[in-house]
């Protein structure tokens, strides 16, 4: 499972898209020994390492805490996000990429436990286990869990799954030796936990949601093997069009599937696809639902650049799917706040994108890169939304640069 859901099919990229492949967040795995003594491991996917930091009934009260606990022959695996790592980068927005790249990361991993038969227990920001976490790193917040139950047999996350490297670390890298954050990352987390205006960060205590089950044993699963290994961000886009009804199928499809592993009915983002096409297939039988379609052949290359925070290498993309959420929803500062819900989504959705659009031959790629106001004015979006996230689809470009990937965040518009 760590393979299919955080390791990329040419094994040196990851399974998941992230901002200027920062991967903001750290994974820890809880599992039980034969002894019965549940051990938190920390996972370093890049490194393709798994190492156990410590074991015993404190983490079992941790998890009861949590109201979770490691299924037998399962475990639970819990993503806990490190702003900084995005912000130093990003600024401010960089918060924004945190949440959305630790959503990719735990729909695929729910996609992941789904395509090997496993059933998923998800809770989204458990309290109690916080402790757990913050011991290993501090300045993170606990996003979410998930308790994978047992694989069947075969398909059984191996005790050293190959190429990774699994080894006990208590005796060489005990608490009491942690490695302390840096200073600016102290501070950035301080300003986190502070800012009262900092929308979301306040209901870092904010109530337990309710369980969701995923439970889909003996079914065919959501997402096939081949789109994990496939997926990947476009580095540009090719002139030219893809097949709209392509580009439709493809999030019609991830809403679906995130509507059946996820249900929220109306919850946002909403989602607006913007195809650079005239208006086709009218009064086709099956018409989308959950999306609103904008046709807009005018909309030249330089508003898509404009609109992209002059990221040329996305001038040619063929559709742009937008999500977009009330402001009143993302700023609300009673606790009442959709925020991290609307992130989560956003995340989550657009994962499932790459992976139906990987299915279709579809260049695609998130942009985080993006400005608000004028895409709202480019597909007529009601004037009190914001735009949270952008897909972009398109036919693809062997060789064009990811700009996204340099040292300077080049998409912030910090430079001119
Ligand atoms: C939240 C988010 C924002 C992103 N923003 C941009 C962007 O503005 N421009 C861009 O070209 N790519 C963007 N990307 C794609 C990343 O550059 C890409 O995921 C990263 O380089 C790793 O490449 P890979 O997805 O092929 O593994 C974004 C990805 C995510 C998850």
């Amino acid at each position: 499972m760590l393979d299919l859901g955080m390791i990329g099919g040419d094994s040196s990229r990851r399974a998941v898209p992230s901002a200027g492949a920062s991967y903001p967040y750290e994974c820890y795995i809880l599992t039980r020994d034969d002894a019965g003594a549940t051990g938190l491991h920390q996972v370093d996917p890049g490194r393709r390492h798994c190492q156990m930091l410590s074991c015993g009934p404190r983490i079992d009260e941790a998890l009861c805490h949590a109201a979770l606990a490691v299924p037998e022959g399962g475990a639970v695996v819990v993503l806990a996000t490190r702003p900084w790592l995005s912000m130093r980068k990003y600024g401010d927005r960089g918060y924004l990429y945190t949440q959305l790249d630790t959503a990719h990361l735990h729909m695929n991993l729910v996609l992941a436990a789904d395509n090997l038969g496993a059933g998923v227990v998800l809770r989204r920001r458990p309290q109690g286990l916080e402790s757990l976490v913050t011991e290993y790193g501090q300045c993170a917040e606990v996003h979410s869990a998930l308790a994978v139950t047992a694989l069947p047999a075969g398909d059984g996350p191996d005790v050293e799954p190959p190429g990774w490297v699994v080894r006990d670390a208590r005796a060489t890298r005990p608490a009491s030796l942690r490695q302390q954050p840096h200073w600016l990352e102290r501070l950035c987390w301080e300003s986190l936990v502070t800012d009262s205006a900092g929308v979301e960060v306040g209901s870092l205590n904010a109530a337990i949601s309710l369980p969701t089950a995923v439970r889909r044993r003996n079914r065919t699963p959501l997402v096939p093997r081949a789109a994990f290994h496939s997926r990947r961000s476009a580095t540009g886009f090719a002139p030219g069009t893809v097949p709209a009804r392509d580009v439709r199928s493809t999030v019609d499809r991830a809403i679906s599937v995130l509507d059946d592993v996820l249900p929220a009915a109306g919850t946002p983002p909403h989602a607006t696809l913007v195809i650079r096409q005239e208006e086709r297939e009218q009064g086709k039988s099956g018409r989308p639902t959950g999306q609103s379609i904008r046709w807009l052949p005018e909309l030249t290359d330089e508003s898509v650049t404009e609109a992209f925070m002059a990221q040329r290498h996305l001038a040619d993309a063929s559709a742009v799917l937008l999500l977009h959420a009330p402001t009143a929803s993302l700023i609300e500062e009673t606790g009442g706040s959709q925020l991290w819900t609307v992130l989560y989504r956003a995340g989550a959705l657009a994962q499932l994108v790459y992976l139906e659009a990987a299915q279709r031959g579809l260049a695609v790629t998130g942009v985080g890169g993006f400005d608000s106001e004028r895409w709202k004015q480019l597909a007529g979006l009601p004037a009190d939304h914001d735009v949270v996230y952008a897909v972009a689809m398109g036919v693809d470009t062997p060789d064009a640069p990811k700009l996204d990937r340099l040292a300077v965040a080049y998409a912030q518009n910090e430079r001119s």
